[in-house]
C-alpha cells in the first residue's frame, strides 16, 4: 500500500481533492471501459450494482494507490460504501449557448446521468450532517480518457465547508483527463458537470468511502506535525487557513485543545469569498463566536422547528434558505461547528442543549458531541437519552454521534438499538424520497455503522443478536455493513452469519445472452 505524504495530505485539506494516476492499470481500465458500455447500452442503469456487476473495478479500488489514499484520509478501517453511480454524459447535439468554465445548468446530451448544475452531493439516499473533519469521501473513476469537449467534471477549490456552491472560489477543471484517473474528493466539495461537445459518450464512475473511527493518529505517512501550505498561490485559492489547520490536527488525533500547531497565522488571504464570512465564525481567533455567542445563536431558533423539512423548499443549500433539516445533507448551525471546534469547552452548552427539548437543538448537540468524540460521565447518558426521541432526525444524529465516541456502556446502547431495529415507529415508516427510504431505514444504516465501528468492542453474541435481527429485517445496503461488522469481527461463528448473507446474493451471469439477461 502507498499512503501519502504531508504534502499530499495538506493539499487535500487545502483543495478538498486529490487526483490520482493509475498508469499501471492501463489495461484494466481499457477493460472497464468496454464492459461499462457494454452493459449499459445491453442491460440497464446499474447504480449500485455497478461493482458486482463489473467485479474488475476491484482491481481499481483495491490498488495499493487507491487503498493507500483511503488509508491515509479515512483510517484503515474504512468503508467501501455501498452506494455507487453511474454518471454518463452523452454527446450533446446542441450548439454550447455562451457556457462558460463558472456557467450553471447547461442541457446535457439526450440521457444523460451527469448534471451540469454546481452542487455539493446528497447523501444516498437520506440526509446525514455535512462534517468538515472528513468523514466521507467520493471516488470520481473516470475509466478512459477526457478530453477537453467530453466535459470533464469542475471542482470549487476549497469549497467542501461550504454551505452552498459558492463561484467566487476558484474553478479546476483539467482540460484532459488520463484514462484511469481517480480523483478523491471530501464529500462536500461543490462540483458539476459540463456539457459533452465531443463524438462519445462520457463515462464517470462514482464511490463513497466512509470513517468508521475518529482519527487517533496520523494514518498517512506523516512527519511533520504542523500546518503549511507550500505557496502563496495555493493559500489563496485554499481553505480558510484556521479551518484547515483545524482538521490537519484533528487528523492528527489531535483534539483542538492539545494542538499548539506552529501554524503560520499571518497567511490569511485578503480575497474576497462570501462563504468565507461563515468560515470566520466558526474557527477564527478574532472573529470566531464565543460559546455565549453560541448559546444566543441557539436561543434565536429556539422553537422554530426547523427540524422539520420545508415542502417548499427540499434542497439543503439555496440560497435565501436558512439551514435546516432536509432529507439530503444537513448543515448544522454555524454555532455547532464552532462548538465542535472548542472542544471541551463546549461540553456544558451541548449539555444544556440536550436539555432544552428542542429537537433541532438536539441533532446539533449531538453533531457537536459526535465531533469532539469524549465520552464523559455527563456526555454519555444525555445522549443516550436522545435514542428514545419521538423525534427520528433525534435519534438518527444520536447514533451518529454515538458510533464515533468512545463508551464504556454498549449493553444499554445495544439495547435501544435493538429495540429500534425491532420495533419500527409506525410513524416512521412512510418513504421520505422517491427512492422510497424512510426514516427506519436510515436508523438502520445509523445502526449498522455503530455496529461496525464498535465490532471488534462488543461480545461476540451481542454482535450476533441484533445483526440476525437486520439481516431479516432491514434492507441491503444496511445489511451489507452489518455483514462487513461480522466478518470483521473475527468471531467464527459471527463470520457464518455474514457468509450466509453473501452466499444468498452471489450474482450469476454464465447464462447471460447477447439479448437476453439470465
Ligand atoms: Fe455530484
Amino acid at each position: 500500500m502507498t499512503l501519502l505524504n504531508d504534502d499530499q495530505v495538506q493539499s487535500f485539506i487545502n483543495s478538498g481533492f486529490i487526483e490520482i494516476s493509475l498508469p499501471e492499470l492501463d489495461s484494466v481500465h481499457a477493460k472497464v471501459n468496454s464492459r461499462l458500455r457494454e452493459v449499459c447500452a445491453a442491460e440497464s442503469q446499474l447504480g449500485n450494482n455497478v461493482l458486482p456487476r463489473i467485479p474488475l473495478l476491484q482491481q481499481v479500488l483495491r490498488n495499493e494507490k487507491i487503498h493507500g489514499a483511503l488509508v491515509s484520509l479515512l483510517g484503515s478501517d474504512y468503508l467501501i460504501h455501498p452506494h455507487r453511480a453511474i454518471h454518463r454524459s452523452t454527446p450533446l447535439r446542441e450548439a454550447l449557448d455562451g457556457f462558460s468554465l463558472s456557467s450553471d445548468r447547461h442541457l446535457m446530451g439526450a440521457g444523460s446521468t451527469a448534471t451540469s448544475m454546481w452542487h455539493q452531493d446528497a447523501q444516498s439516499p437520506l440526509a446525514r450532517a455535512r462534517y468538515h473533519v472528513p468523514k466521507f469521501l467520493i471516488g470520481f473513476y473516470f475509466p478512459h480518457e477526457v478530453i477537453a469537449e467530453m466535459g470533464p467534471t469542475r471542482f470549487l477549490r476549497a469549497s467542501h465547508c461550504d454551505n452552498g456552491p459558492d463561484l467566487s472560489r476558484s474553478i479546476y477543471q483539467p482540460e484532459h483527463v488520463r484514462a484511469g484517473t481517480f480523483f478523491l474528493a471530501h464529500f462536500d466539495i461543490a462540483h458539476a458537470g459540463f456539457p459533452n461537445v465531443s463524438n462519445d459518450d462520457r463515462f464517470m464512475l462514482k464511490f463513497v468511502f466512509a470513517r468508521t473511527s475518529q482519527p487517533a493518529k496520523p494514518t498517512w505517512s506523516n512527519e511533520r506535525d504542523y500546518w503549511s501550505v507550500p505557496s502563496e498561490d495555493l493559500v489563496d485559492a485554499g481553505l480558510y487557513e484556521p479551518a484547515a489547520s483545524f482538521i490537519w490536527n484533528r487528523m492528527r488525533g489531535k483534539t483542538n485543545n492539545e494542538q499548539g500547531s506552529e501554524s503560520s497565522k499571518s497567511r490569511l488571504s485578503n480575497r474576497k469569498v462570501s462563504k468565507e464570512k461563515r468560515l470566520r465564525l466558526i474557527y477564527g481567533e478574532v472573529e470566531g463566536l464565543s460559546v455565549q455567542d453560541c448559546v444566543a445563536a441557539f436561543k434565536s431558533v429556539q422553537g422554530l422547528k426547523k427540524h422539520d423539512r420545508l415542502h417548499k423548499n427540499l434542497r439543503d443549500s439555496t440560497p435565501g434558505h436558512p439551514v435546516r433539516w432536509n432529507e439530503r445533507a444537513v448543515v448544522m448551525e454555524t454555532a455547532a461547528y464552532r462548538l465542535a471546534f472548542l472542544g471541551q469547552e463546549s461540553a456544558n452548552t451541548v449539555c444544556s442543549l440536550i436539555k432544552s427539548n428542542d429537537p433541532w437543538l438536539q441533532v446539533n448537540a449531538a453533531f457537536v458531541a459526535g465531533e469532539i468524540g469524549v465520552s464523559d460521565d455527563e456526555f454519555a447518558p444525555n445522549l443516550f437519552d436522545l435514542l428514545q426521541s419521538p423525534y427520528h432526525q433525534v435519534v438518527r444524529q444520536a447514533i451518529d454521534a454515538i458510533t464515533f465516541m468512545k463508551v464504556d456502556n454498549h449493553r444499554r446502547i445495544l439495547r435501544h438499538l435493538k429495540d429500534l431495529v425491532l420495533h419500527k415507529r409506525p410513524g416512521w415508516q412512510t418513504p421520505l424520497v422517491k427512492r422510497g427510504w424512510s426514516a427506519s431505514d436510515q436508523i438502520d444504516m445509523n445502526v449498522a455503522m455503530f455496529l461496525l465501528a464498535n465490532c471488534m468492542q462488543l461480545e461476540a453474541q451481542d454482535l450476533i443478536d441484533i445483526s440476525s435481527i437486520m439481516l431479516q429485517k432491514s434492507n441491503d445496503y444496511s445489511s451489507l455493513v452489518v455483514a462487513e461488522a461480522l466478518v470483521r469481527s473475527g468471531d467464527p461463528i459471527a463470520q457464518n452469519h455474514a457468509i450466509e448473507y453473501f452466499k444468498n446474493r452471489a450474482w450469476n451471469t454464465s447464462l447471460l445472452g447477447a439479448d437476453r439477461a439470465y
